[in-house]
């Protein structure tokens, strides 16, 4: 069994971004074209105090400065009125030195999230949550950014040759941050794709005929013995268990024998997802 290693690898790969950002970009918009946006800045709205989210969007504030994005963070009341967010949205995707915005999601219940993901200009849209993004990426249309995760966990796989075309993926969870994504894009890959969630039965019994697991559902969920031989095993799931330590959704010491690699919680696909949000906070569309 071998260790994926995300953090070494975004590591790695916020280097490779930092060179790009610090470089005219090759192949898309040049950043005079982009209107006035010379370096790309990354707008991040916090709504609320949730103490989760706050660190989230501190983790994506401090890996923008590694990588010399500019980034800027907006907070707001819970209680803000819907149509105030929606404006301040429009105003952010108006201005021409603003080249990515992202809404740190959940929101409070005041608030519809689909109208808030609707108002985000696709292309500013870097967390490619926007119905355009999502219709491209399931159409086989290139969308302007793919969700972070997903990319990140291909971003690691790529990173460690590990290939996909003809192989049997495993994708548990179903959510659109994550699940319903990386089905397309691991379907975009050549992969065979089975999605599970949890309503499935005999889950043991697919995830055992699996080459590739993602499993992407917040609870002990990958627990069998015996997975297939050189299987790759990618653990999405963070939370903290009884003891207040951090999981994942992988029984590490159950699975890990018979898999070939498998990413570690914390310090797999967390890292991951930070890089890959930089690195489509990188690109500047007009
Ligand atoms: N909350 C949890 N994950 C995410 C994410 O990927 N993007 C946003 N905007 N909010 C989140």
């Amino acid at each position: 069994m071998n260790i994926l290693d995300g953090k070494k690898t975004s590591e790695k790969i916020l280097e490779r971004i930092k060179k790009r950002v610090s470089a005219p970009l090759a192949g898309e918009v040049s950043r005079s074209d982009a209107g006035g946006a010379e370096i790309p800045h990354l707008v991040v709205i916090l709504v609320g105090d949730n103490p989760a989210s706050k660190v989230y969007v501190r983790n994506k504030q401090k890996a923008a400065e590694k990588v010399g994005i500019k980034s800027t963070v907006i907070e707001f009341d819970s209680n803000i009125k819907e149509q105030i967010l929606l404006d301040k949205i429009i105003e952010l995707n108006n201005d021409n030195t603003v080249t990515g915005i992202l809404v740190q999601l959940p929101l409070p219940e005041q608030i519809d999230k689909n109208k808030v993901i609707l108002t985000i200009s696709p292309k500013k849209d870097v967390d490619g949550f926007h119905p355009e993004n999502v219709g491209r990426l399931a159409i086989g249309m290139e969308p302007y950014f793919y969700p972070a995760t997903p990319q990140g966990i291909l971003m690691l796989l790529d990173e460690y040759n590990i290939t996909l075309e003809g192989k049997h993926a495993v994708v548990i969870g179903r959510s659109n941050i994550v699940g319903k994504p990386m089905a397309q894009m691991l379907l975009k890959r050549n992969a065979t794709v089975t999605i599970c969630h949890s309503h499935t039965p005999n889950l043991d019994e697919i995830i055992k005929t699996a080459d590739i697991v993602v499993s992407a559902v917040g609870k002990k969920i990958v627990r069998c013995k015996m997975v297939k031989k050189n299987s790759v095993v990618i653990d999405v799931g963070i939370f903290k268990d009884t003891n207040g330590k951090l999981t994942g959704d992988v029984d590490f010491d159950i699975v890990s024998p018979t898999c070939g690699f498998i990413t570690p919680v914390p310090g797999g696909v967390g890292p991951m997802t930070i890089a890959s949000l930089m690195y489509n906070a990188s690109k500047v569309y007009r």
